[in-house]
């Protein structure tokens, strides 16, 4: 940020320049997010092709990226209480690179978390567990804070990006739920919010059952060899 004792004795042209030269940092931060989305998705399309040759269909249902809207940034920014620097932002918001990986079962949530710390490539530095814990409301996701090797001419950056993991059930309930609410801060009356709540356990429900519906399927085939 630029010093306003600084500000007071500088000429204009240094101003302009000095201007100039933030807002080229703020501009090249998003491109370097989406390099790094970019080269996350390569290493999961590795990952979701291999897990598909081994398990016979494939545990990603499917991923969607994000980077995260100048104006929400700068809200993060101001909410945190921090300077509006390019180093804040590279610092402190650690999802400025957003995924969202939607998966079939549970067990694979954890597969591919155990799987991301073990690469050397990937440097998981955050986990936070909504589905052994789900939030008051019901939410459930796995939220992994990873950070991506950048390798620029300038040398490598490691780049964050805040992973949501969930299964189909988690992430149509976290829809409805983002469609109704999220961020609503009208009062609403007190059973929305149970039945709300009983539609999540609706939701970890179905995965259970089928979960327990694919095992009944796996051990069938298995004992109907010749
Ligand atoms: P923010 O990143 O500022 O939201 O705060 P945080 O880092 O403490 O939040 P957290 O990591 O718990 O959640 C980050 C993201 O998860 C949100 O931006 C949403 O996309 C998602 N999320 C969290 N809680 C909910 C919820 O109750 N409902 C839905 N639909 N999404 C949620
Ligand atoms: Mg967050």
């Amino acid at each position: 940020m630029i010093n306003p004792i600084h500000l007071k004795d500088m000429g204009t042209r240094e101003l302009a320049d000095e201007l100039l030269l933030q807002l080229n940092e703020w501009n090249n931060v998003p491109m370097l997010y989406q390099l790094a989305l970019e080269e996350l998705q390569n290493k999961i399309k590795v990952i979701k092709t291999e897990l598909k040759q081994i398990n016979g269909y494939s545990p990603i249902e499917h991923i969607k990226v994000r980077i995260k809207e100048p104006k929400s940034i700068l809200d993060k920014m101001k909410r945190k209480g921090c300077d509006l620097t390019v180093d804040n932002m590279l610092n402190l918001i650690h999802d400025i690179a957003g995924m969202r990986i939607v998966c079939a079962f549970v067990k694979d949530i954890y597969l591919l978390l155990e799987h991301f710390k073990q690469r050397s490539d990937i440097q998981v530095l955050e986990v936070k567990d909504y589905i052994n814990d789900p939030k008051p409301n019901g939410y459930q996701s796995l939220h992994i804070i990873l950070a991506v090797p950048l390798i620029l001419l300038e040398g490598t950056r490691w780049m964050k990006v805040e992973i949501q993991m969930r299964t189909l059930a988690m992430d149509f309930w976290a829809s409805m739920e983002h469609i109704l609410f999220y961020k609503y801060d009208k009062q609403v009356p007190a059973h929305v919010h149970t039945e709300l709540k009983e539609a999540s356990e609706a939701a970890y429900a179905l995965d259970k059952k089928m979960l327990r519906i694919q095992k009944e399927i796996l051990s069938g085939i298995a004992n109907s060899g010749p």
